[in-house]
């Protein structure tokens, strides 16, 4: 299929509302999604978990600024004010049961890589679903899912995408934005309604029960598959090949010795070169 493909047939009207700006999406799966834009927030991602339950799936709350950008476990999110992507998507994925959860974590990895992939090449997602280009990480997610009775009752997505930032200046180890690979500056408003749709096509697919396609399109793009590579568990570091990704999301890594390990996200870290 080609990339836009699945692009056409969306029809969208523009609402202006004081700091707010909402739009109107009109689509298959996402209907009357609403994109709030604010200024300044804590974190896009309280501020659409207080929505939750009242706004249309695919909704989004988009902030130029993050007062408390939170990163995965206690990291934060650094990211210049109206320079990037920083917002967070309101899902309802009842239709996945809580031990099916790493689907949403592999459709949303894939969207960004979909995403990132139309401005340069060498996307990849690092496990779990950190996108980097080749060696930099260009985007973050953190995924808020609530469960209820075995099945996602809601989700909180947020994304972070490092859009036209020149300079990063917090210490994360190896940032990148699409203006420093590129030399570019591009609309964020523009680029948020394109990501929408693609987020909207990977969604569908695992609400339609696709997860083998869902499965070989991230083992593709996954970052180091097959390749030998070092990594680091505790204190150990060790040489080995990714072999598999397991439908829970442990990360099954093969010694040259023919052990394998299985980890979880947290128990091995890649050590990349240059870092
Ligand atoms: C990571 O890679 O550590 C995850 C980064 C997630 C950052 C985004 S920015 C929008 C949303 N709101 C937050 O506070 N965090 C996420």
């Amino acid at each position: 299929m080609h990339r836009f493909d699945y692009f056409k047939n969306h029809t969208k009207k523009n609402k202006r509302q004081n700091v707010c700006e909402i739009i109107i999406i009109m689509s298959k799966i996402f209907k009357n999604i609403k994109i709030i834009k604010v200024e300044e927030t804590e974190s896009t991602n309280i501020y659409a978990g207080k929505l939750s339950g009242t706004v249309s799936e695919g909704s989004i709350v988009w902030a130029d600024y993050q007062t408390l950008g939170r990163g995965n476990g206690s990291n934060v999110w650094e990211s210049q004010r109206g320079m990037n992507l920083t917002f967070s998507v309101v899902l309802y994925p009842t239709f996945l049961k809580a031990v099916q959860q790493f689907y949403l974590s592999k459709a949303i990895s894939l969207s960004i890589a979909d995403f990132i992939s139309l401005y340069v090449n060498n996307v990849r997602i690092k496990w779990p679903n950190d996108i980097y280009v080749e060696n930099k990480k260009i985007a973050g997610i953190l995924i808020e899912n609530s469960i209820e009775r075995d099945y996602i009752n809601e989700s909180i997505i947020g994304i972070g995408i490092n859009i036209n930032q020149e300079i990063f200046l917090s210490g994360a180890p190896n940032p990148v934005s699409l203006c420093q690979l590129t030399g570019q500056k591009y609309d964020l408003k523009e680029m948020l309604d394109l990501f929408s749709k693609i987020l909207e096509y990977r969604y569908s697919l695992i609400k339609d029960g696709e997860f083998a396609l869902i499965d070989e399109n991230y083992m593709d793009i996954l970052y180091k598959n097959g390749i030998n590579a070092m990594y680091k568990a505790g204190e150990i570091k060790f040489e080995g090949v990714i072999i598999n990704v397991e439908k829970t999301g442990e990360l099954i890594i093969k010694e040259s010795s023919g052990k394998q390990h299985k980890f979880l996200h947290k128990e091995v870290e890649y050590i990349i070169e240059g870092l």
